[in-house]
């Protein structure tokens, strides 16, 4: 079986990206910016947006984070957004999820200026995305993530049978959406599967590629799967494991050992999509940039 190492592709993506920046300023004196807003004090969020501030710092972008109270307003958060789409050194917008309870998530969304969301969450660019038109939108990066890594490792798409578990906005729908998209490296037929859905294991048998999106640990496991189908491991979940330093261990939402005795090529968790993402992150700031400069 094929591991598909995201990893590595995330750190040739990355080394692909850095000399992407160098030639942007050479050519324009500029190079691009990504501002990231974090409200409170999640740790989790924390460890997210340092790791996106550093990757930042490491393929020559520009990398600025405000950090904002938990008791922030909703107009004080949307009108810092305003300030940064009308700054023209910022060429990305990042507002990390989630928020505090007081902040309405969609209405912080719709402030980005759809030109700078490189989270590709506003509906002017899933709407793109769902249309077709994908060279003028920014693709929500985790999806994104998973077709490159589909592209590299020069997975076949065309006419393939695509199940998608899971139809969150961030992962499930766009993911679905790029599958059904008449591109080369897309133009799948496609099936969504949910937690409503009947008899989930009647579809996901039926996968050539099969896109698990759930958070919920092993929950595909290998009799769910056709042999030699191509399985893609998005959750990230924790679990107990006292024989970690930490107590835990991070595993997917595919029963990894189980599966990979049936699948032709799978990703790990972690080192598959989980690296991608932010990857893709900084592949979207980097358009941005090109975009708003003519390059
Ligand atoms: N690798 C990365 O970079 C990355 C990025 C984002 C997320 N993730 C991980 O990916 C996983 C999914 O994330 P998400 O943001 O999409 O999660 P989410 O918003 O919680 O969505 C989960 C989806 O799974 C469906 N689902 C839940 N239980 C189910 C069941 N028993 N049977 C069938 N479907 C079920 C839900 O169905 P309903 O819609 O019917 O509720 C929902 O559509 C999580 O583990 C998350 O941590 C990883």
């Amino acid at each position: 079986m094929l591991i598909i190492d995201g990893k590595k592709v995330s750190l040739d993506l990355k080394n692909e990206l850095k000399t992407s920046v160098e030639s942007c300023h050479a050519s324009t004196g500029k190079v691009p910016g990504l501002t990231v807003i974090i409200v409170g004090h999640d740790p989790a969020s924390q460890v997210y947006v340092r790791n996106k501030a550093k990757t930042c710092k490491e393929i020559g972008m520009i990398s600025t984070v405000i950090e904002m109270a938990a008791d922030t307003t909703e107009k004080h958060l949307i009108d810092t957004i305003h300030e940064l789409n009308n700054d023209p050194t910022v060429h990305g917008i990042l507002v990390q999820q989630p928020l505090p309870k007081q902040i309405d998530e969609f209405a912080v969304t719709l402030a980005i200026d759809p030109s700078k969301d490189v989270d590709g969450f506003h509906p002017e660019n899933l709407g793109r995305l769902v249309m077709g038109h994908l060279d003028k939108c920014f693709v929500s990066c985790t999806p994104y993530g998973i077709l490159e890594l589909l592209g590299r490792y020069n997975i076949e798409t065309r006419g393939k049978h695509c199940v998608v578990v899971g139809r969150s906005n961030i992962v499930g729908k766009p993911m679905a959406n790029l599958m059904l998209q008449k591109l080369e490296a897309t133009n799948c037929t496609v099936t969504i599967c949910h937690s409503a859905t009947k008899n989930i294991p009647f579809y996901t048998q039926q996968a050539d590629i099969l896109i698990a999106a759930i958070g919920k640990a092993g929950f595909i496991t290998a009799d769910m799967v056709k042999p030699g189908a191509v399985v893609i491991d998005v959750g990230i979940n924790r679990i107990e494991d006292a024989s970690t330093k930490s107590g835990y261990r991070l595993v997917g939402d595919v029963d990894y050992e189980g599966v990979s005795a049936v699948a032709s090529a799978m990703t790990p968790v972690p080192g598959g999509v989980g690296p991608m993402t932010i990857a893709m992150l900084l592949k979207n700031t980097l358009q941005s940039f090109q975009r708003i400069n003519g390059l």
